[in-house]
């Protein structure tokens, strides 16, 4: 069976670069793209849509005989305290929406969820698989809402819904919207450009990150995997690196030795706080072979020249 893929959300940081990878894969006529924002290159077909708007985004799913919808559509933290009203309206109507679909037209679904399901009572080191998830912003109460909505759907209507906790993204392509740990990619960005950087996070903050290519390759390999294999239904842990706002400037500074990095924590700090510093994501290696790519010192390289080819 040819494969139909939608995905929303998808001129975001993530969809601008899970897209080519599934063109690559399923083909350009096979890949519909939906978000509010256009995409800043026209790969396959595009439809401007809400995600909210439930009729209009059944429509599409029908007329296009959606087999996979990969929804990537969402308020990201930091803008989400900003609108706790909004926030929950878009993730979880639009979470609901798609499940909906999941069951009633046989869709496969890829839904992400983030370490912001965790919370300041959550343990932050190598912070387990099941743990307390109690988290303290309307972006983390969607995401935990939305992995129990998840494995509900699955239990009670066999959903195929899989997921993972993404920890922050680092990437060149697109610049990332609202979250807490855009101050890793804010870092390339300013510093090439101004040879400054004011981080809004304090230097001894420690957060898990992860280079874009491992999380777009993870995701893939989750979507691949047999059911059968499968043994968590709500969210996936998944990790790659873990290091301070202090290392990341240090490892920038082999590249961009005059950088000149200050720190002046704003209210993204608290979120930064309650949030876990490291991941035990061995469940998912065990599962269905996760495995990542890039250290901290491949990441660093890789975003330099990438961005510099870019920018400058
Ligand atoms: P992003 O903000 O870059 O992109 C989200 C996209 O969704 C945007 O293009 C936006 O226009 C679109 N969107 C927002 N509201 C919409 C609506 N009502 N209707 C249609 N489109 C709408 O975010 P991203 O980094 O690409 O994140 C994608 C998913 O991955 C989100 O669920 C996010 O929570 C999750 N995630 C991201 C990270 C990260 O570091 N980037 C980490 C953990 C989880
Ligand atoms: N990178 C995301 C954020 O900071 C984490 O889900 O909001």
């Amino acid at each position: 069976m040819t494969e139909r893929i939608l995905v929303t959300g998808s001129s975001g940081q993530i969809g601008s670069e899970l897209v080519p990878k599934l063109i690559e894969r399923y083909g350009a006529d096979n890949v519909i793209c939906v978000d509010l924002k256009e995409p800043a290159d026209k790969l396959c077909a595009f439809e401007k849509l809400d995600v909210t708007d439930r009729e209009g985004f059944e429509k599409i799913v029908k007329e296009n005989a959606v087999s996979q919808i990969y929804h990537l559509a969402s308020i990201l933290s930091a803008t989400g305290e900003k609108m706790p009203e909004k926030t929950w309206e878009v993730n979880m109507g639009s979470l609901r929406h798609v499940l909906d679909f999941a069951r009633d037209y046989n869709i496969r679904v890829f839904w992400p969820s983030s370490i912001a399901a965790f919370g300041p009572t959550t343990p932050r080191d190598n912070t387990p698989q099941q743990t307390v998830l109690e988290p303290s912003t309307m972006y983390g109460v969607t995401k935990t809402a939305g992995e129990l909505l998840c494995n509900y759907y699955h239990l009670k209507y066999g959903v195929d819904v899989r997921s993972l906790r993404y920890p922050g993204l680092i990437s060149w392509k697109q610049e990332p919207g609202g979250g807490t740990t855009d101050y890793a990619v804010d870092i390339f960005y300013k510093g090439l450009a101004t040879g400054k950087y004011e981080c809004f996070v304090s230097e001894d903050t420690v957060l898990p990150m992860m280079y874009m290519d491992d999380a777009i390759n993870g995701t893939l390999k989750l979507m691949d995997a047999d059911s059968g294999k499968l043994t968590v239904w709500t969210s996936y842990n998944m990790a790659a690196i873990s290091f301070s706002a202090k290392e990341l400037e240090e490892e920038v500074k082999k590249h961009i030795p005059n950088l000149e990095v200050s720190y002046s924590p704003d209210g993204r700090q608290k979120i930064a706080n309650s949030w876990p510093r490291s991941i035990d994501d061995s469940v998912a290696r065990a599962d269905w072979g996760w495995a990542h790519e890039y250290d901290l010192s491949k990441m660093v390289k890789t975003m330099i020249e990438n961005l510099k080819k870019k920018l400058l």
